[in-house]
């Protein structure tokens, strides 16, 4: 069970890579002047995939270790990097299904959106590395 949760994150960061580069693509057009064609569609859709996968994730790692050790956040930093993805993710969702849904010129949003993507991307950095050490102290030897 304790490793369902792991699976799941790590492949929603290795998709969220793939989401930020075809985001990129947008960035460098819209602010650095360099023509870059945004594959529009299949950003939101890997997007929306994405972030599903990393909400439910999140709420499947809580459940798993309290029903593993009866309390939440032994984990130290990664609990708490974990909360902070869990106020982002909604920030990244709703500009993106706002600009999807009404789409003009602007400027503020997607660099909103963009900087919520970026932020999301490091803190993923930061529980995979924190992740993996609680793999490797008290999941592997007590599966
Ligand atoms: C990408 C690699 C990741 C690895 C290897 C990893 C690993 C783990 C492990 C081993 C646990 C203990 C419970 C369990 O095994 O189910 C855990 C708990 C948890 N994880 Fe992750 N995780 C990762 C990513 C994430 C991400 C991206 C988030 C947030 C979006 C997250 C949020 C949490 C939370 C909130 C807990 C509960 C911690 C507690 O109550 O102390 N994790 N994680
Ligand atoms: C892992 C999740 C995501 C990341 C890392 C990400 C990243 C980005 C980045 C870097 C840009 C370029 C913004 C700019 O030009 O400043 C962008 C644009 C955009 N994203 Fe996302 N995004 C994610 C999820 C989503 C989702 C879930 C949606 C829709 C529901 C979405 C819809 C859009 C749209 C419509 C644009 C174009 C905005 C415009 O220039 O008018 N994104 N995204």
């Amino acid at each position: 069970m304790l490793w369902v949760h792991p699976s799941i994150q790590l492949l929603a960061t290795i998709l969220a890579m793939y989401v930020l580069r075809l985001g990129w693509k947008r960035f460098c057009s819209a602010h650095l002047g360099i023509k870059c064609l945004f594959r529009w569609k299949d950003h939101v859709q890997w997007g929306q995939f994405t972030l599903g996968l990393w909400a439910g994730g999140l709420l499947l790692g809580l459940w798993a270790a309290h029903w593993e050790w009866s309390v939440y956040g032994l984990t130290g930093t990664h609990f708490w990097v974990g909360l902070a993805m869990g106020a982002v993710i909604p920030v990244s969702f709703l500009t993106g299904l706002r600009m999807d849904s009404i789409k003009k010129r602007r400027t503020i949003m997607p660099l909103v959106h963009a900087g919520a993507g970026f932020l999301l991307m490091a803190l993923a950095a930061v529980e995979l590395i924190t992740g993996l050490v609680i793999l490797s102290r008290f999941v592997a030897f007590s599966a």
